[in-house]
């Protein structure tokens, strides 16, 4: 069976070999294993989660492709006061739905979000959500749906998908950034800078917020492409790394961390979306091995 269903995770894998491990905490994508499209290597992991991530439900996972969801970053809006960093969805636990799809093609399948009274209590707009976890050969795509399923109220939030990627960051580079607004997060007030690199790697510590992003990205390494980012519905994209100062103050994240990620994160970050009552919204990201 391509789906594998237990009290805490859901497996997918495909006739390929590949996988994708998906925690209920959080709905956090935890492993991804590919083969590469250019040799017939085993399927390899393509994200990060720290040696160090806590798994057990105690504290989002440091790694993989946590939700972020209503906000992003800490809090700014009254609404808020009472959660925390990247806000609720990834530190809640969310519940297996259905099989979406199983065929040749792919596996897929869907995990829902009704919030619980304890976060109900902390904010009280209502909102739905579900998560389309997709596995092709060479691909992984995670979908998410917001409802609003008020009668009177617009529903405001942020989201994102924090996707670790897997990369030597001494040789990786993140393309086409160049031209862009970004907001700058490392500097005192976030002033906006334009970016001028036509690579972007995270040699020294990044955390940059690029506005207007194009929705297509290229994590390459080793002289060619590794990974393409697809993303719609997104209009940022966040690229982070700590670096090694910050890496070694975060409790789990394993000695040298900060060496093996590239944080590429489509999102509204930047910006907030208005949902009118009754309708809903739908963010994408395709990960493609090449
Ligand atoms: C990034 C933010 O998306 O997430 C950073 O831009 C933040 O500012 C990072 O430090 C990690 O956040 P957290 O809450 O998972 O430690």
């Amino acid at each position: 069976m391509p789906v594998n269903t237990t009290d805490s995770k859901v497996v997918l894998t495909h006739p390929n070999g590949s996988s994708v491990e998906i925690l209920l905490y959080g709905a956090t994508i935890i492993s991804w294993k590919a083969p590469s499209k250019l040799d017939a290597g085993p399927p390899a992991e393509r994200l990060y989660t720290s040696a160090k991530a806590f798994l057990d439900g105690s504290k989002p996972v440091r790694g993989g492709i946590p939700v972020v969801f209503p906000f992003f970053g800490p809090v700014t809006r009254p609404e808020h006061a009472q959660l925390s960093q990247h806000g609720f969805a990834r530190n809640e636990v969310w519940k297996f739905d259905s099989v979406v799809l199983d065929s040749e093609a792919g596996v897929s399948v869907r995990l829902v979000f009704e919030p619980s009274a304890a976060v109900q209590a902390k904010f009280a707009a209502p909102f739905k959500l579900s998560y389309v976890i997709t596995l092709a050969a060479h691909q992984l795509t995670s979908h998410l749906h917001v409802d609003n399923p008020s009668e009177t109220n617009t529903f405001t939030f942020q989201a994102l998908l924090h996707t670790y990627i897997r990369a030597n960051v001494a040789l990786s580079t993140v393309t086409p950034l160049k031209g862009l607004t970004y907001i700058n997060k490392l500097k005192p007030g976030f002033p906006e800078e334009v970016e001028e690199r036509e690579a972007v790697d995270v040699r020294e510590p990044a955390d940059y917020v690029y506005k207007s992003a194009p929705g297509e990205y290229e994590v390459s390494w080793g002289g060619g492409l590794a990974i393409e980012i697809k993303a719609s519905g997104f209009n940022d994209v966040v690229i982070w790394n700590p670096g090694k100062e910050s890496g070694q103050k975060m409790s789990d994240l394993e000695d040298g961390g900060w060496d093996l990620f590239i944080c590429v994160e489509p999102g509204a970050a930047s910006y907030w979306i208005d949902l009118p009552p009754g309708k809903s919204w739908d963010g994408q990201q395709v990960l493609t091995v090449i």
